[in-house]
């Protein structure tokens, strides 16, 4: 038994995370009357949707032509062919939906001359099925969008009655001796109390796993916290390797500079002052699809053509635009740029470089944000009781490659998917499962190890090792030779996991005791990551091997699902679902349309 007590509280629904995915989710579930529990490490409007700056993608129409069997297919090409088509159109069917019901709950959106809301152009957005020019899709309120739904989506839970659990960590998993979830351990960091949630479903919305990386554009608390605890449970992360590389962190600190910035009309240069997306695609330009922007920026640096003292970044160039429009469209950014370059946007070019921005893979679901264990006889079997929603969840709707503004929709499209499922497979009625003490007593037992262990590595430390492992052999473009070289690496980072020294024994504000636990839990998707990667003999959206440079259908149009016990990780796939959800005969897409072919821009 273990040495802690703690409160138990029941809910029909807990609700793990409190970014965009997990407020949609949280606000669904309560809407229907479900008592719904909100858990969360850090205050819900402080989650890191709040970053979230260019805007949210949906097929509204307000600037021109657009349709949603455009988005489905602009989304499948730029998910190279990877992503689940039935997800994808789910995803860009329900868009104009999810972001009407935004506005009607008050996100305060930027507007045109007539009073609609404002769209910009955004990379890889096109027209007729990739043939016509770029499209204004991504719904934009100026460069805060991400801030502007957070605050309204907790807004409207609050009303709803939704419970929050704001500062509380979640620890692990309770799961029953049938497989099926029921709840969650958590400590409570503000008084160290610990804190069992028994719950007829538990929702995911943990966020992606940025901090595996030295450099990216995630908030600090971007820990993969979901991923870390659904492979301690002994369940399947999915297309790990896919790790998405912004083109435009500022150079150093690496805060993101929207890619609304060329959707307004920046563009990019070289040391020669040249305009050199030009050459890589010559049709959509500085609106290319970011693998292949960061792609490009990667190799003009390569060969001498990177700017600054060091020729190793690029210019991202603002100042032609009206300042008037920058005040408008981009006041974020050029105080971003201003902070954390010292630059002028109306000026000066802004010193950017491609930084880790998101991670395509994540823990695997259906398109109702159902956690699927895959098996050799079922493909798609469900996890009772589990859900996972937004960057921690894996649809697949962004394959190997997301298109820039497909992340806020994923998540408030997919958020809403796990309220209406919810509403329809979670029982009011229904007694909640009782606890599983042996799980908590487990759960609790790695607590205890993690805030006693003596071993000879701070935390610190192990953290910056793995960072800079994963930045050099997983980067934007990999060889057979470095991730060889990265697996090898990571499994000994990994071991050191055992021999950790936290400094701090105390329950209450304990940061060495928390960043311990995010560190365990970033372990497993940095694992996943790099074995994925080493072991996928082709190039595919952001994963580029510079060994097996073309994309290779026949064989590797699977997902990976990667299976991480301690330092190991057992790699198995599961095939890509191919067909859309409806015929074209019903409205939808053909599967002529959308069959896998060269990805050019
Ligand atoms: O560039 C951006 O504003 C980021 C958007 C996104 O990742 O979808």
């Amino acid at each position: 038994m273990s040495a802690y007590e703690y409160e138990t509280h029941d809910y029909d629904v807990v609700v793990v995370g409190a970014g965009g995915a997990g407020l949609r989710a949280t606000l669904g579930m309560a809407e229907q009357g479900l008592r719904t529990a909100c858990v969360t490490k850090v205050f819900p409007t402080r989650s890191h949707t709040v970053a979230a700056q260019g805007g949210i993608a949906a097929s509204l129409g307000n600037m021109g032509p657009d349709n949603w069997q455009w988005h489905m297919y602009d989304t499948v090409k730029g998910s190279d062919w990877l992503g689940d088509t039935d997800a994808m159109e789910y995803l860009a069917r329900e868009a104009p939906k999810a972001v009407y019901e935004l506005e009607h709950y008050g996100v305060p959106f930027s507007r045109t001359e007539e009073g609609n809301i404002y769209q910009r152009p955004f990379g890889g957005h096109t027209t007729e099925f990739g043939e016509g020019p770029p499209v204004q899709r991504t719904c934009a309120a100026a460069d805060r969008t991400g801030h502007a739904i957070l605050h309204t989506l907790y807004g409207q839970s609050l009303k709803q009655k939704a419970e929050f659990f704001v500062e509380y960590f979640a620890i692990d998993l309770i799961m029953s001796d049938e497989g099926a979830c029921t709840g969650v351990v958590c400590w409570k960091l503000d008084d160290g109390s610990i804190h069992v949630f028994n719950a007829k479903s538990v929702v995911l919305a943990t966020g992606g796993y940025g901090r595996a990386y030295f450099n990216c554009t995630s908030a600090h608390t971007c820990t993969g916290d979901g991923g870390g605890m659904v492979a301690r449970a002994g369940l399947p992360l999915q297309d790990m390797e896919f790790v998405q590389f912004h083109p435009t962190g500022v150079y150093g600190p690496g805060m993101l500079i929207t890619e609304g910035a060329r959707g307004e009309g920046g563009y990019l240069t070289n040391s020669e002052g040249e305009r050199f997306m030009e050459r890589y695609a010559p049709t959509y330009k500085d609106l290319a699809p970011r693998d292949y922007v960061s792609r490009s920026m990667t190799i003009e640096i390569r060969e001498g053509r990177g700017v600054g003292p060091n020729k190793d970044h690029i210019h991202l160039n603002l100042s032609h635009l009206p300042p008037e429009a920058l005040q408008l469209r981009l006041p974020g950014i050029s105080e971003t740029a201003k902070i954390f370059a010292d630059v002028d946007v109306t000026k000066e070019p802004i010193p950017v470089l491609p930084t880790v921005h998101y991670n395509m893979g994540g823990i695997p679901t259906n398109y109702w944000g159902e956690v699927l264990n895959p098996t050799a006889d079922d493909p798609n079997a469900v996890v009772p009781g589990l859900m996972a929603v937004g960057e921690a969840a894996c649809a697949s709707v962004h394959g190997a490659n997301r298109l820039g503004s497909n992340s806020l929709i994923d998540l408030v499209v997919f958020g809403r998917a796990a309220a209406i499922r919810a509403g329809k497979v979670v029982d009011a009625e229904a007694a909640v499962p009782e606890t599983n003490k042996a799980q908590v007593d487990k759960a609790l037992d790695r607590f205890d190890t993690l805030r006693h262990a003596d071993g000879a590595v701070p935390t610190a430390e192990l953290r910056l090792e793995m960072q800079r492992t994963m930045q050099e052999d997983a980067a934007v473009f990999r060889t057979d030779e470095t991730l060889a070289d990265g697996v090898k690496k990571m499994k000994g980072v990994a071991a050191k996991l055992g021999d950790l020294r936290v400094t701090d024994r105390s329950l209450v504000w304990n940061s060495d005791l928390m960043e311990t636990l995010e560190l365990a839990n970033l372990m497993p998707n940095a694992l996943a990551t790099i074995f994925g990667a080493e072991a996928r003999k082709e190039s595919r959206g952001a994963h580029a091997s510079e060994d097996h440079p073309d994309r290779d259908d026949k064989n590797w149009r699977v997902h990976t699902i990667a299976r991480v016990a301690g330092t190991g990780v057992d790699l198995g796939y599961r095939p890509v679902i191919a067909d859309p959800l409806t015929s074209e005969d019903a409205g939808g897409i053909s599967v002529k349309t959308i069959a896998p072919k060269a990805r050019t821009f």
